[in-house]
């Protein structure tokens, strides 16, 4: 039996794509492991997005050198956005990559690593997909270190992306945008209902502009694919999508939030700046007040809404006076997390041209207080849920705590609960009361006794006995 290792870098993207890596390469032979001197074949799945993200694969890929030189026919693969950023150039450069494949061009890896190990020259395939776009579909497994149950997946709408944010490298990496059909969407999440799983994030780099592929006028219809969803798949417990871009937060998206349980009370909404000034400068195409509007619009839709999203600090010319706006934008808001980034001019980038006037130490304190206010705010959330009722959908047993199962609230929260260990809770929505607040997460215990899912001679009843939580 041949074995992958497999290290994934950036985006929910990154990380479905890699576990359709995964998939071809088990259908091609190989099991997964985590011990290098194992492997006979390593894969970087790599992302642009970050500052010396060059730099960071470079090492990565050194560490392995050694193995390299006493393993003779250990293959190393890059994949993702560096590798359709970089190319063929990856291969000049890294002397120990044999093969380059970008997010397109997936299925093509397992034959390419075989011309590899039979002697063939390393080779580069990156090409987009754009006559005939493919989404591929998750395969089931059943390899051992694939046994646990699956209850969260990933399903891709669309890919690419048609914005040109001046500073982002994606639209190069990822090409332009293809729309899925939903037809195929819905017909993924239906298998994957049957394998049992109950939420589903829907994937797009701008996921919330969704049509159909052969819509002519282009518009959204988005909130339309997710009724169409709940419509059809009444098994599916939550729905989640990621990233939305903020133009595209229609009237019919907002009514879907305040109509659908099955979506949850919480949405990423990318932010980047609170600066109008800095946002004309990104082409985000929306202005302060403007994300403002859909920003309470959507926590009108639901009690106890919550967002988070993504800034960035330093961008070009941002002055003390436009950060000041992004944090009395993150007050306003009440953004409950942040992922929060110092620009980084990226290749290929429009923004490149407006240099990188901000010093690293500003970048660096801007996004200290940045995530100084966000911090605050997160404890304050959390603190205020201690005592409240919520619905868990439980993942399974905690990593750090085996004597715990855990999952996420409605809205996002990540809720740990102490439950016997003969217990099989995965998948269930499980009705907890919150009795304590750590920094990031909550500590919750159930609301109906564990006993009373325990028969009388202590063994387990079917899980569905407890108490589950009607969808809708
Ligand atoms: N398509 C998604 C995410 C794209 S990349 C969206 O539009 O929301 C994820 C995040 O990386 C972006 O939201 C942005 O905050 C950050 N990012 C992208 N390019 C960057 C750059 N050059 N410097 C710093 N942060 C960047
Ligand atoms: Fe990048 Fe903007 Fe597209 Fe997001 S919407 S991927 S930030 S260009
Ligand atoms: Fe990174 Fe590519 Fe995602 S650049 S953020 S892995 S789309």
């Amino acid at each position: 039996m041949r074995r992958y290792l497999i290290q994934t870098f950036g985006c929910q993207m990154n990380v479905h794509d890699s576990q359709r890596i995964e998939e071809a390469l088990y259908a091609g032979g190989y099991e997964a492991t985590d011990a290098p001197e194992l492997a006979d074949l390593i894969v970087f799945n790599t992302c642009s997005v970050r500052e010396k993200a060059d730099h960071k694969l470079r090492s990565a890929v050194g560490t392995f050198r050694e193995l390299k030189q006493r393993k003779r026919d250990l293959v190393i693969a890059v994949a993702g956005c560096m590798a359709q950023q970089r190319g063929e150039a990856l291969l000049r450069e890294l002397d120990l990559v044999d093969v380059v494949i970008g997010p397109d061009n997936i299925p093509e890896l397992m034959p390419l690593v075989k011309r590899v190990k039979a002697g063939g020259p390393p080779v580069a395939r990156t090409v987009f997909d754009m006559e005939a776009p493919s989404f591929l579909t998750p395969q089931p497994r059943r390899d051992a270190s694939h046994a646990a149950r699956e209850v969260c997946a990933y399903v891709t709408v669309m890919k690419g992306c048609d914005e040109r944010c001046t500073y982002c490298i994606v639209p190069y990496t990822r090409g332009a945008e293809r729309y899925r059909a939903s037809d195929e969407i819905v017909a993924e999440i239906r298998a994957l209902c049957a394998r049992g799983v109950r939420e589903v994030t829907l994937l797009g780099q701008t996921v919330n502009s969704w049509h159909e592929p052969d819509q002519p006028d282009g518009e959204s219809r988005f909130a339309a694919l997710i009724e169409r969803i709940a419509r059809e798949l009444p098994e599916l417990a939550r729905l989640r999508y990621t990233s939305p871009h903020p133009r595209h937060v229609t009237p019919a998206l907002i009514a879907a939030h305040a109509q659908l349980p099955l979506l949850p009370a919480h949405v990423h909404l990318p932010v980047q700046s609170g600066s109008d000034r800095m946002l004309r400068f990104m082409l985000r195409r929306y202005k302060r007040q403007g994300f403002l509007d859909s920003a309470r619009a959507l926590q009108d839709a639901r009690p106890g809404f919550t967002l988070s999203t993504d800034i960035i600090v330093g961008f070009p010319g941002e002055t003390e006076a436009d950060f000041a706006d992004t944090l009395s934008l993150v007050r306003e808001v009440g953004f409950v997390s942040v992922f929060g980034f110092k620009y980084s001019p990226r290749p290929h980038t429009p923004a490149l041209r407006l240099g990188d006037s901000v010093p690293e130490e500003i970048k660096s304190e801007r996004l200290a207080r940045l995530f100084e206010v966000v911090d605050a705010q997160q404890s304050r959330h959390l603190q205020s849920l201690v005592g409240s009722t919520l619905q868990v959908l439980i993942e399974g047993r905690s990593k750090s705590d085996p004597r715990r199962v855990s999952g996420r609230s409605e809205r996002h929260e990540i809720v740990h609960v102490a439950a016997p260990p003969q217990l099989d809770l995965a998948g269930q929505l499980l009705e907890v009361r919150v009795v304590e607040a750590y920094k990031r997460s909550l500590i919750a215990e159930p609301r109906e006794p564990w006993a009373e899912a325990v028969s009388p001679r202590g063994r387990l009843r079917a899980t569905h006995h407890l108490p589950l939580v009607p969808l809708r």
